[in-house]
Formats: C-alpha cells, sequence, structure tokens
C-alpha cells in the first residue's frame, strides 16, 4: 500500500507532506515525490529509493508552496522509477494527483486517452486519473474528480490539486483508506491517521465514493452525487508517538487486522462477479499453454511454503493437474525430474528468498515455466520469472507473515480457478459458487476480526502451555501446519501441525493434560474423521481447542475451548481459518511478553541458503 499526505494552510507544505510521509515510512516503499502549487503552477519533486534523498533534494532546492500532496510509491504496476513515481501530472501540467489502491479498467482508459491524444509517462495505473481529471476540467476541480472517478473500476484513495485553484484539495476514496485531518486555518489529507497525528488529532474518516473539497477555512464533504454528507470528528485516541502502528501495539497485530482491505486489493482487477471469468493479471501463459500444462510444481519456504500446499491441494482438485509442492531447499536437493509443459510456481512474500530463488534458476534450468506469486515488485525473483501474480498485500514488516498468507492463499485459490475455467474441468456451478464466496472473503475477514475477543480469551487458558499440537486434514492440513509455525516462532511455545490421520502413527504419544490441540474441523469432506481425532485426544485427557463453523455444536460438545468461523466451501476455508489462528498465536506471545514483531533468532527475509 502506497502512503498519501496533504496539506492546505500557511505554512511549507512540501515539509509537512514530508514529514508525514516520514511516519509512514515503516510501511516500506521504493520511490515518493511531492507536488506543491505555488504562483498559479505546479513544481513537482520526485526520487527514487528513500525519503533520506527527498530531504536532501529539498535542502537543497526547497519546495515552497502553502497547498502540496506527497506520496511514497509501493509498486503495484511498473517498475520503481522516477517517471512511475507519484503525484502524476496531467499533460496540461495543471493537476498533480497521489493514489493508493489499484485501477481495474486503467488499460482500457490508458487506450481511450491515447486514442484522445492524451500522452502517457509512465506505466502506471494512476496516471490516468490525471488525464480523465484535465479532460473533465472546467474550472471546478472537485467536480472534474467526481466525473473522473466515476469512468473508475477498482480500488483508490486519491489527493487531487490544481495549480489554477491554489486554494481547493480534493480528495475522494472507494476501499482505500483515507482520512481529512483538521486544524486551525489549515487541513490535512493522508492515507493513515499516523501521518498526520502529529499535526492534529481530529480528522473525518472519509467512507467509499465520498468526495472531501478542502480549504484552507474548511471540509466539505458529499457523495459522488454532490449531496453534503454530515459526518462526526473521530478524536484519534492514542499519541503522536503510536503513529506507524495506527495505534496497533505490534507491526504483526496491524497487519493482521489489514487483512479485509488487502484482500478487496487481491481481488481488484481479477474478480468482478461469480458469472465473469477470472483474469490473472501478469501470468503470462496463453489458454493453449494452460491447456497443455502436463504438471504444476510449488516451491516456497515456511508460511509460503504452507500457502503452496493449498495451492496443490486446489490447483489438483479443480484443474485436475497432477501438482506437487516442495520446499524450496527440499526441490533442489531431489533433483527432480521435469517433464515439457512443467509450471513451476515459486511463491514468497519478499520475492528476496535464497532458497525460492535458486529453486526457481533450477527449475528453469531443467526446462520449466515459471511464474511466481509474491508481494514485492520488482523483487528479485520477480525479474528471474517467466510471469508474476502479485498478491498485492502490501507491505508486511512484521517478521511472522500473516496477511501475506492469506493472500498468497487467495491468489492460488484465484490460480486454480481460473485454470479449471480455461480447462473446462470443474463443474461451472461449483465456480459460481466459488467465486461468489471469494468476493465475500473481504467481509469473513472483517467478521473474524471482529472476534478477537472469543480468541484472546482462549490464548488467556492455554498461554502458559509448553507444549502443542495442531491437526488438520485434507486443504486443512497446510492450515494447520501454518497455525503451528505461527505460534512457535512468536511465542516460542513448542508447536507441530501434524495430519490428524497420523495421530495413531506416533504423535499421539505426546498427548497429555500439559500438551493442547488445536484440531480444525470446519464441514467438508474430513469432518466425521476429525471428530474421531478429538475424542482420541479427549480420551487421553488432552486438552482440545476446536476450530468449527458457527453454530457446530457436535464440535462444541467435544471440546474444551471453542473458536467459530463463519461456514464457506471447505476449499475456500484455509483463507477463514487462518486468521484466528494469527490472532491467537499473536495473543499467546503477547501474554507471555514476548517481542513479536523481532522474534529471536529470525529475520523477515532470509537471503542466504
Ligand atoms: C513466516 O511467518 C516466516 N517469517 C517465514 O517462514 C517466511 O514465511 C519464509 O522465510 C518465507 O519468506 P518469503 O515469503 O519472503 O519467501
Amino acid at each position: 500500500m502506497c502512503g498519501i499526505v496533504g496539506y492546505i494552510g500557511s505554512r511549507e507544505a512540501a515539509r509537512i507532506c514530508l514529514e508525514g510521509l516520514h511516519r509512514l515510512e515503516y510501511r516500506g516503499y521504493d520511490s515518493a515525490g511531492i507536488a506543491v502549487v505555488r504562483d498559479h503552477a505546479l513544481d513537482v519533486r520526485k526520487v527514487v529509493g528513500k525519503l533520506l534523498n527527498m530531504d536532501a533534494s529539498l535542502a537543497e532546492k526547497p519546495l515552497p508552496g502553502t497547498l502540496g500532496i506527497g506520496h511514497t510509491r509501493w509498486a503495484t504496476h511498473g517498475k520503481p522509477s522516477v517517471e512511475n513515481s507519484h503525484p502524476h501530472v496531467s499533460m496540461n501540467g495543471r493537476i498533480a494527483v497521489v493514489h493508493n489502491g489499484i485501477i481495474e479498467n486503467y488499460g482500457e482508459l490508458r487506450e481511450r486517452l491515447r486514442a484522445e491524444g492524451y500522452v502517457f509517462k509512465s506505466q502506471t495505473d494512476t496516471e490516468v486519473m490525471a488525464h480523465l481529471t484535465q479532460k473533465y476540467y472546467e474550472g471546478d476541480l472537485r467536480a472534474a474528480v467526481i466525473r473522473a472517478v466515476k469512468d473508475l473500476e477498482g480500488a483508490f484513495a486519491f489527493g487531487v490539486i490544481c495549480a489554477d485553484n491554489p486554494d481547493v484539495l480534493v480528495a475522494v476514496r472507494r476501499f482505500s483508506p483515507l482520512v481529512v485531518g483538521l486544524g486551525e486555518g489549515e487541513n490535512f489529507i493522508a492515507s493513515d491517521m499516523g501521518a498526520i497525528r502529529k499535526e492534529t488529532d481530529r480528522v473525518y474518516v472519509i467512507d467509499d465514493d465520498e468526495v472531501a473539497y478542502i480549504t484552507r477555512e474548511g471540509v466539505e464533504l458529499t457523495d459522488l452525487e454532490g449531496n453534503r454528507i454530515e459526518r462526526e470528528v473521530f478524536v484519534i485516541p492514542w499519541p503522536a508517538e503510536a503513529a506507524e502502528k495506527g495505534g496497533h501495539k505490534k507491526f504483526m497485530h496491524k497487519e493482521i487486522h489489514e487483512q479485509t482491505d488487502a484482500m478487496h486489493n487481491c481481488l481488484a482487477g481479477r474478480l468482478s462477479a461469480p458469472d465473469r471469468p477470472i483474469q490473472l493479471d501478469g501470468l503470462n501463459m496463453t489458454a493453449e499453454e494452460i491447456r497443455n500444462l502436463r504438471k504444476v510444481v510449488f516451491t516456497a519456504c515456511g508460511t509460503a511454503y504452507h500457502a503452496g500446499l493449498v495451492g496443490r491441494f486446489l490447483m489438483e482438485y479443480l484443474a485436475k493437474i497432477p501438482a506437487e509442492c516442495d520446499l524450496a531447499a527440499e526441490l533442489r536437493a531431489r533433483n527432480p525430474v521435469v517433464l515439457d509443459n512443467t509450471l513451476c510456481v515459486p511463491i514468497s512474500q519478499s520475492g528476496e528468498t535464497a532458497d525460492t530463488l535458486v529453486a526457481l534458476r533450477d527449475m528453469k534450468e531443467k526446462g520449466a515455466r515459471c511464474v511466481s506469486v509474491l508481494n514485492v515488485v520488482d523483487s528479485s525473483i520477480a525479474r528471474e520469472s517467466d510471469g508474476v501474480v502479485y498478491i498485492q498485500a502490501g507491505p508486511e514488516i512484521g517478521v511472522a507473515s500473516t496477511k501475506a498468507y492469506t493472500l498468497q492463499v487467495m491468489t492460488m485459490t484465484l490460480m486454480a480457478i481460473h485454470f479449471a475455467e480455461v480447462r473446462g474441468t470443474a463443474d461451472p456451478a461449483l465456480l459460481r459458487e466459488l467465486k461468489a464466496e471469494m468476493l465475500k472473503m473481504p467481509a469473513y475477514a472483517a467478521e473474524l476480526l471482529k472476534r478477537e475477543p472469543q480468541v484472546l480469551a482462549v490464548a488467556e487458558r492455554f498461554y502458559r502451555l509448553e507444549d502443542s499440537l495442531y491437526l488438520g486434514r485434507g486443504v486443512n492440513l497446510p492450515s494447520a501446519m501454518e497455525g503451528a509455525l505461527k505460534l512457535k516462532e512468536i511465542s516460542y511455545i513448542h508447536a507441530e501441525g501434524y495430519s490428524a490421520g497420523e495421530m495413531k502413527h506416533g504423535p499421539i504419544a505426546l498427548v497429555d493434560p500439559e500438551l493442547f490441540t488445536v484440531a480444525i474441523a470446519v464441514h467438508g469432506d474430513v469432518y466425521e474423521k476429525m471428530i474421531g481425532n478429538i475424542q482420541e485426544i479427549k480420551a487421553r485427557s488432552g486438552p482440545v481447542i476446536g476450530v468449527a463453523d458457527d453454530g457446530d455444536e457436535v464440535i462444541g460438545r467435544e471440546c474444551d475451548a471453542m473458536i467459530w468461523v463463519p461456514p464457506v466451501p471447505e476449499m475456500l476455508s484455509p483463507m477463514t481459518v487462518a486468521i484466528p489462528l494469527q490472532l491467537l498465536a499473536y495473543h499467546m506471545a503477547d501474554l507471555r511478553g514476548e517481542d513479536i514483531d523481532q522474534p529471536r533468532n529470525l529475520a523477515k527475509t532470509v537471503t542466504v541458503e
């Protein structure tokens, strides 16, 4: 996710924007820019790399002006570069735009605008908004912005300024966060309250399809039809020094709570309706190549590997393609046989994990086509892949991967459904049902996050124990493995993810009152067997935390504690089950007083083999 800051008042806009962007710096970015209006002209400064470069640039050559917008870019379309960094400027040089989100239909808009003579300078989706605003501008900036966003599909938060309107800052949002900060004789916009908390604790939180018309004297909110909106002032409850975590105690907690918005971004431009085919930008494969596939090999490390296990399950279940999933280090070690028409899918949040990068190289040398599932644009793995499907999770700072995992699973679910559609290997009615449920996933995530207090109560009962088992079957075996990894890596409680069917082959010897078991028993093909596993453990006095569908009294009766999830098709349940298990690990580690964002011995990215 990108960072947006804007200012209108009597102070130096560039300095205020830059300070605000610094407070968003933790989120990660690859370039930055600021635009100000002065003497009825736009002045724009952009840098690639860190904000220190902007500090130096402004120190050398100031950017005076009391109206301005600033941006730190987390690349989603187009490589990190000066021309791709924001603010983007309209062709006539009069309007500047900063953007957070994804414009799904930017391709067709770009072609339409080019046909009308607009010249594009960047590879970004954002630039279409600068030219559209110029196209519709007839002296009223708000009206032009409203008309322009009516052409857009997707997720956005925009800040817009115009050299011909030195007393107005316009902002608008859909699916991407945006607040308006309220000052005395000055006002602000930001993509995150933390950016402006030092300037004010009073904000309007803007909702979807609402427009803010901001002057030095005040703020007017309307909908896209111009109807006034009365909004209560929100007083930010936390101090400025808590800004970078947005009031959350830890980055991990913040990132767990970002999953609703992040899921919107992951689906944007890919899945719009149950009866429309999935579009997977970046896949770089023709329908024929997809139909000719003979094997898919997923490969990754850690959490990404668990996501790959879900991908493998769904690729075989839906697309009927033989699929494997190997730990990257093991894939290399076994020197696999690669047949023709083999697709290798490296999965990586950072795109820099050494084992995964080398596994990609090995598979390419053996003739496999490599399409990666990544979060960081233009990362090392991206640059060596034949195609990249980005998960659009935004920056993930916490060492324990959370939103990246859920969106890796979401992205591979989209891929499996897309392949099934192209190959005609699944019942169209089933695919429609899965797509309909995928579109509800952000709402399911929001509901699960609301239930955090219930998960905390479970954590409070078990966090003192030192040993645990996480059990699942089928598509939720990876869920069990991932839940165990989350717990062990931040709480240091010993946790093993196991196939429940394996219990009688050894692990059940571990069961005793001092070892708690998390049993994933949502409805599906393996539900009845999970009941049996739970009973086996209870018969040996092992405490069981059940993860089950809302209202499932059968599991409720068997278990010592429950974590309830909204019922979804079993194939999609890894995305719902993951969220409470992330929260369970977080709260157990928090109760044990551990350093959650920087666990001992771990790094966010393992760039060595
Ligand atoms: C997950 O919580 C860990 N931080 C770790 O297992 C991580 O998933 C693994 O190192 C892979 O990282 P990547 O996704 O950046 O390649």
